[in-house]
């Protein structure tokens, strides 16, 4: 880790993705302190619906905007289902003024509650807060604890997807413009006037995805690195999740080994077989990680005998990934 980030010193985006419960949100954390012992200004975001930050920190932050947790390190974990009310509002109140109603009819509302049951409405929430944080946040390192791979690849999927959408409605848009005038007349009340409203509402959330997706791609300002453990599950997870990555086109800066037990445990007097057993399974597996994705290895952090929990903790972890 160290090796890549002297290596490539304008990395502003450090992004850590994998299943869950391998180690993203410790592993985040232990970047975040070392950049920030490093004198860089570090933020580190959970993306997580989980209140993961707030775990590890052992400090409530959950929804309460940037927290300095040490000197230089911030932590900022966001409240998505909050963010999803405050989109629903925004919608009704657009309902509102657009068609001049006061109630919002009953289809509309249905449809506007049901949307919040919609994974891609968290991500998008997500995705929104991540983007305000990059544009405005003035850090010199961002860190990114994300959701997993599954969904924000899907996700980036998606601004394709409305990238063509945009651009039919766009092209339509600019047809029906011969006839605005007319159409506008026809309407009573401003009819392509609505329609540009609608339409800049889709320009929006197009720039905030091609922004994530630009970021996610651009491998200059942006390392992503993606978590695993001596496991076979995890591995194939792995395997599968860097087709989809290539597939996509999001360059995979490296992964990293997490929670190895430590081989030397083994030169101890009476180690009980169990241990014994799990070691060699792992080494095993180290040995498949090995042929595997050997050179993207970089790091292997080792089992602790506890959680890692708390700065002292979190400082270990960053000792260990450092090295
Ligand atoms: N190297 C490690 N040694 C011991 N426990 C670890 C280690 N890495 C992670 N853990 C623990 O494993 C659990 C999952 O880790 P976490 O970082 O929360 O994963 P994720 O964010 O990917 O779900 C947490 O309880 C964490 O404290
Ligand atoms: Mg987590």
């Amino acid at each position: 880790m160290r090796e890549y980030l002297e290596s490539n010193p304008q990395i502003k985006y450090i992004l850590f993705g994998g299943k869950g419960g391998l180690g993203k949100t410790t592993l985040s954390t232990a970047t975040a302190y070392w950049l920030a012992k490093n004198e860089k200004k570090v933020v580190v975001f959970s993306t997580d619906p989980q209140a993961s930050l707030t775990d590890i920190f052992e400090t409530k932050i959950f929804g309460k905007g940037e927290v300095e947790m040490a000197p230089n390190l911030y932590a900022l974990e966001i409240d998505a289902d909050k963010r999803i009310e405050e989109y629903q509002e925004e919608i009704r109140q657009k309902i509102r003024d657009m068609y001049g109603v006061t109630e919002i009819p009953e289809e509309c509302e249905d449809y506007i509650k049901s949307s919040a049951a919609e994974p891609a409405m968290a991500e998008s929430a997500t995705f929104d807060a991540m983007v305000q944080l990059m544009t405005t946040g003035g850090y010199n390192n961002y860190i990114f604890d994300m959701m997993p791979h599954g969904h924000a690849v899907r996700f980036l999927g998606m601004a394709e997807i409305l990238d063509t959408w945009v651009n039919k409605i766009v092209e339509t848009r600019k047809k029906a413009g011969e006839y605005g005038d007319v159409a506008s007349v026809l309407s009573g009340k401003g009819g392509l006037a609505e329609e540009d409203q609608m339409l800049n509402e889709l320009e929006f959330i197009r720039s905030r995805l091609d922004f994530v997706s630009k970021m996610m791609r651009d491998k200059t300002h942006t390392a992503f690195f993606y978590v695993l453990i001596p496991e076979l599950m995890p591995i194939l997870d792995t395997k599968k999740a860097l087709e989809m990555f290539s597939a996509f086109n999001i360059p995979l800066s490296g992964i990293i080994v997490n929670q190895v037990y430590p081989v030397e445990l083994l030169e101890q007097p009476n180690v009980p077989a169990f241990l014994r057993n799990r070691i060699a399974m792992q080494q095993g597996y180290m040995k498949t990680i090995d042929e595997e994705f050997g050179p993207l290895i970089r790091g292997v952090v080792p089992m602790f005998d506890r959680e890692p929990k708390g700065l002292e903790m979190i400082s270990r972890v960053a000792e260990s990934l450092f090295r």
